[in-house]
């Protein structure tokens, strides 16, 4: 694991989306592994500026999302897929037909994970996946004890990343309870990993997930083996390592 430490935040995008982009540009047609929440906005901001002063050419990428809420209207503002679509299929001028998100509204979940997991298979397997993680080490939603080697699935959500993602929806009650997530067996066979956090709130997750031990307990934990892992932090979230 390749654990760098930036001053700030916007510098973790920086040298983040540096990562992205020399992954991608050394492929014909990248295949990027995306992640919501507030941690990778700063790459997309900073890949935004790449494509737009001509430094990365993502016309042949394609990319999948790491997971959605079940049973939340995909209209909705909240939900991965209209995220995705505003925070980088639209700045990044991703083809939207090439931008790919679990459908949560699915009638049938479980065939809807499976196929998801057949189309990473079908595009070529992940690039390179950029991860944000939990305040409790989850990565997508896979949540405390998940399997090792899962893989697209329905999940339950923990009362704690719920109350972590109130802050988007009007009441507690209004936060779906399930969604579909990529397994970590799904995002272990990504071919580069790139998981990015800032802030003091993600500092005891980070050290949990690069010098604890490797535990379900600690789902980014997992990361500690894949043969091409970075992480890249702000001084904050680095304060406990
Ligand atoms: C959600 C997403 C994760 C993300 C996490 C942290 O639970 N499913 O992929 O890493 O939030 O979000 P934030 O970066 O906003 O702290």
């Amino acid at each position: 694991m390749e654990v760098i430490i930036c001053p700030d935040a916007d510098e973790v995008g920086r040298v983040a989306a540096a990562k992205v982009g020399q992954v991608c540009a050394a492929a014909s047609r990248p295949v990027l592994g995306l992640a919501t929440g507030s941690s990778p906005l700063a790459i997309y901001r900073h890949l935004q500026l790449m494509v737009g002063e001509g430094r990365l050419d993502l016309g042949r990428a394609s990319a999948f999302a790491l997971d959605e809420y079940v049973g939340l209207d995909p209209a909705h503002p909240e939900s991965y897929r209209s995220v995705i679509h505003r925070t980088v299929t639209e700045p990044l001028g991703l083809d939207p037909d090439r931008v790919h998100v679990p459908d949560g509204s699915a009638e049938d979940l479980e065939q809807a994970a499976a196929g998801y997991d057949r189309a990473i298979a079908e595009a070529g397997g992940v690039d390179v996946q950029i991860l944000g993680i939990g305040s409790n080490g989850h990565i997508g939603f896979n949540e405390p004890t998940s399997s090792f080697a899962s893989r697209t699935r329905i999940k339950t959500l923990t009362q704690r990343t719920r109350l972590d993602n109130q802050r988007f929806f009007d009441s507690l009650e209004d936060v779906p309870t399930h969604c579909l997530t990529q397994g970590l067996g799904t995002i272990m066979d990504a071919r580069h990993v790139v998981l990015v956090a800032q802030g003091e709130a993600k500092a005891q997750a980070v050290a949990a997930t690069v010098e604890g031990p490797v535990t379900a307990l600690v789902p980014a934990s997992v990361l500690q083996f894949h043969q091409r892992a970075t992480v890249v932090v702000d001084e904050l979230a680095a304060s406990r390592l």
